[in-house]
């Protein structure tokens, strides 16, 4: 998105916020610049993990002749929904407590070929030094009730400045590509679905998960025998 689509994609979600035209342009100008610096401050935090990400999936493939990651795709929150977001938890409407309460602003999920892969790339996020992990949450080990399987990890990504250095926090998943199929499938029905999805339905898309998940660990072994890993 460039510079002016975000202004007027803004402005269009702002009007809440705003009760007389006359406070409008001075409410306006220093909000938009507030998200102007907000989203490049973790466009950047974005950047930053993918080209490390990028660097380890060509450092193993000069090693092992393999490629450990299959994709990497990412998002930054729209202001609709950061606005959204705040509201539902009834915080102030403002980049600072967007900043301060929403983690989950700059976001970045990472496919990877098996569930090796994600433990090897979770160690390997872990040993930056100049990355801080403020939360993970290992949903393969324990899944969430409704089948789903991911690694999570929300790791705090220094931003260098023209001036000064700024940290931002980041959502990293990681999954393998069976784990992203389950996933993406059961979202797009969850969402066709206005109403809730009735329990026997929601016990089939549990069960064709754990199917998934023993499909993936059989894809492990198969690799691991073809390489002679033990
Ligand atoms: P908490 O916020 O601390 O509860 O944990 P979390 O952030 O690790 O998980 P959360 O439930 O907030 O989910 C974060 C993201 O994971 C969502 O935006 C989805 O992308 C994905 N996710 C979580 N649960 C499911 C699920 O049941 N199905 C699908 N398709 N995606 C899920
Ligand atoms: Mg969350």
């Amino acid at each position: 998105m460039d510079e002016k689509d975000f202004y007027i994609e803004a402005f269009d979600n702002l009007p809440a916020l705003v009760d007389n035209s006359e406070t409008m342009k001075e409410t306006f100008s220093h909000v938009f610049y507030d998200f102007l610096q907000l989203q490049h401050l973790y466009d950047s935090a974005i950047e930053v993990v993918k080209t490390y990400l990028n660097i380890l999936d060509n450092e193993f493939s000069v090693k092992f002749q393999r490629n450990p990651i299959h994709n990497i795709e990412s998002r930054l929150k729209s202001p609709q929904s950061i606005i959204g977001k705040l509201q539902k938890k009834g915080l102030p409407i403002s980049t600072e407590a967007a900043r301060k309460n929403l983690l989950d602003l700059a976001g970045i999920r990472v496919t990877c070929y098996y569930i090796s892969d994600i433990y090897a790339i979770v160690e390997m996020l872990g040993r930056r030094d100049d990355f801080t992990i403020i939360k993970r949450k290992d949903y393969i080990k324990k899944p969430k009730p409704s089948g789903y399987r991911s690694y999570h990890m929300i790791i705090n990504v220094p931003v260098y400045l023209s001036t000064h250095k700024e940290y931002a926090p980041v959502e990293i998943q990681i999954r393998t590509i069976a784990m992203d199929f389950w996933a993406s499938l059961e979202h797009q029905l969850k969402y066709k679905t206005s109403s809730d999805i009735p329990p026997e339905i929601a016990e089939e898309l549990r069960s064709c998960a754990e199917r998934i998940a023993e499909t993936d660990l059989q894809m492990q072994r198969i690799y691991m025998q073809i390489n002679n890993i033990d």
